[in-house]
């Protein structure tokens, strides 16, 4: 009897080695080059350079599946400093590959090179990657699709085919010196001239027509749609004509499938949906813009548009002949009340274990502020509104990256003096929020303050929108980690009645999130990513007046839970 066990036990054994070498053999390393370049981009009627990956606008889309390897050696030719970031990818241990400029690394300076190199843990769906230098991300974006491992499949029916949709924002001025024009006047930036579906404008702008993007069905078939929002600054709602969408994933976690006929991303989001091509045989608007909730604030208020084109449909004959794609209808840029049902709407597909006992209880306010021209400073570089220069903070704290050292370097070779670690866990002040908030609480303070998280802590994190100088939806994303989206609601936080509103069977998980426009949202995750994590919003106008700030995570115990060394190429300041 009891040899009998121990052979079932060591057969068992056997089996269970087996499984897991054979997983082992199929994950891969997929090893790719980035060449960042100037390159000749012709948009909106002219031709401009542009700093692009390989000469490609969008970017190289990335395909690799959950357990493999990304090598990809990002040479920068161009003119400006330059990092990727991979966003949404958990970067376990890994977190010197993860990307935002002074935070993981220093810049790859004009000429130099840097490979990142990372492990997929655990992850499934659409993602993406962009630089995180400056408005380089403008140009330097792309697709990082992650499908199941093998012998796995998606937990919905099996598309016939899949299409990356990546929403951009286009100025006919170089971003870069759209920022810098901002950073140095201290008011707000120009908006952009258009916003693109995979890099093109659409028939909507002027010398567009002839390159937008068509994405051809057959009729009956079910696609998969992988939207990204990679613009820079706006929120966008997203519809096809006639048709239904089916969400299934948003930020590479399977969503509860529910049916709508209009999403909305903030910029870092993604959203899967599955469309069936039920409709006539014609073709339909595939369409984006902007949802803006900031009251009074100058927004770029084109469409971008691209074709769904049924392969049955009568050829498009020639120009000024054709009939015009079928057009949808989008929601006014105002319309906070589709986002809301929206955002109500996402749940996690299964029952998830959200962390309780929390052990670390944040409350962060997230909002603009107004700095008051510094002495000595001219009327020109005090272009905000009655001579001040536009700022953003958390808990009244404006984020100041370093210079000569990334955080994390800083951090793991204990360099004194680059940043501290008393990054408040409240608001210094406690006022009404998102009521009339009184000018004399304008005024953030400029520093680089982290908050330590001990490995394994499991965190909540109430995300408090203010109305100062203007209330807005604000794009929370946060580096290195998923987190869970409890609630969502207007007004103040109430810690009294506001947690009967707490899903904790199956909120979405998520690693952007949409902060309501005069709101809160509540967020939790366990910090078991041990490394410096920028938490940021992600309109990059605001990350430039200061609306972040890092989590320091420790180590645990042991090699496991223990930030890995530094590549031997990291670049140094
Ligand atoms: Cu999508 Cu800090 O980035």
């Amino acid at each position: 009897m009891e040899s009998y066990k121990l052979l079932c036990f060591s057969l068992l054994g056997l089996l269970l080695l087996f499984a897991l070498a054979s997983s082992f053999a199929d994950a891969k390393a997929h090893h790719h080059d980035f060449v960042v370049q100037e390159t000749k981009v012709k948009r909106l009627c002219m031709t401009h350079n542009r700093i692009t990956v390989n000469g490609m606008l969008p970017g190289p889309t990335l395909e690799v599946k959950n357990g493999d390897t990304l090598v990809v050696n990002v040479i920068n030719r161009g003119r400006y400093n330059v990092t990727i970031h991979w966003h949404g990818i958990r970067q376990l241990r890994s977190g010197w590959a993860d990307g935002p400029e002074f935070v993981t690394q220093c810049p790859i300076r004009p000429g130099g090179s840097y490979i990142y190199r990372f492990t997929i843990q655990g992850q499934e769906g659409t993602l993406w990657w962009h630089a995180h230098s400056s408005w380089l991300r403008a140009t330097v974006y792309g697709a990082l699709i992650i499908h199941p491992q093998e012998g796995s499949s998606y937990p919905f029916i099996k598309p016939r085919r899949e299409a990356p949709i990546i929403l951009g924002e286009w100025w006919n001025a170089n971003p870069i010196d759209v920022v810098r024009q901002a950073t140095r006047t201290g008011g707000t930036p120009n908006v952009s001239d258009a916003y693109t579906i995979n890099g093109q404008p659409g028939d909507l702008y002027n010398c567009s027509s002839q390159d937008t993007v068509v994405i051809p069905v057959d009729s009956g078939e079910t696609n998969l749609l992988r939207i990204i929002n990679a613009a820079l600054n706006q929120e966008l709602f997203f519809t096809v004509a006639n048709h239904k969408l089916t969400v299934v994933a948003a930020d590479a976690s399977y969503m509860k499938p529910f049916t709508t006929s209009v999403i909305m991303l903030g910029p870092g989001q993604t959203t899967d949906v599955l469309i069936t091509a039920d409709q006539p045989p014609a073709r339909y608007y595939i369409a984006a813009r902007a949802y803006n909730s900031a009251q009074g604030a100058p927004f770029d208020n084109t469409t971008t548009t691209a074709i769904l084109e049924y392969k049955s449909a009568p050829c498009p004959a020639k120009k000024g002949l054709s009939i015009p794609p079928v057009f949808p209808s989008l929601p006014a840029y105002n319309d906070t009340n589709t986002v809301t049902a929206f955002d109500a709407s996402l749940r996690s597909r299964n029952k998830v274990l959200v962390p309780t006992d929390i052990d670390e209880n944040l409350f962060f306010t997230v909002g603009l502020g107004l700095l008051n021209c510094p002495p000595g400073a001219r009327a020109r570089n005090c272009q905000g509104p009655n001579g001040t220069r536009f700022a953003a903070s958390m808990n009244n704290e404006s984020f100041v990256l370093p210079s000569n050292f990334s955080l994390l370097q800083a951090y793991q070779q204990g360099i004194p003096g680059v940043f501290t670690t008393d990054f408040p866990a409240a608001p210094p002040v406690k006022f009404d929020y998102t009521g009339n908030v009184s000018r004399s609480l304008y005024q953030p303070i400029k520093g680089t303050k982290l908050y330590k998280l001990k490995y394994g802590s499991r965190v909540q994190l109430v995300l408090q929108g203010t109305s100062i100088f203007t209330a807005e939806n604000h794009p929370i994303h946060i580096h290195g980690y998923d987190f869970y989206i409890l609630a969502q609601g207007f007004g103040n936080f109430n810690p009294k009645t506001d947690t009967s509103k707490f899903n904790l069977v199956d909120p979405p998980l998520r690693n952007t999130v949409g902060v309501p426009v005069k709101g809160w949202a509540v967020i939790r995750f366990v910090a078991d990513n041990p490394g410096v994590w920028l938490m940021h919003c992600h309109l990059d106008v605001h990350l430039n007046w200061g609306l972040g700030m890092a989590f320091l995570v420790e180590n645990g115990i042991g090699e496991l839970q223990s930030l890995e060394p530094p590549p031997a190429d990291l670049p140094l300041c």
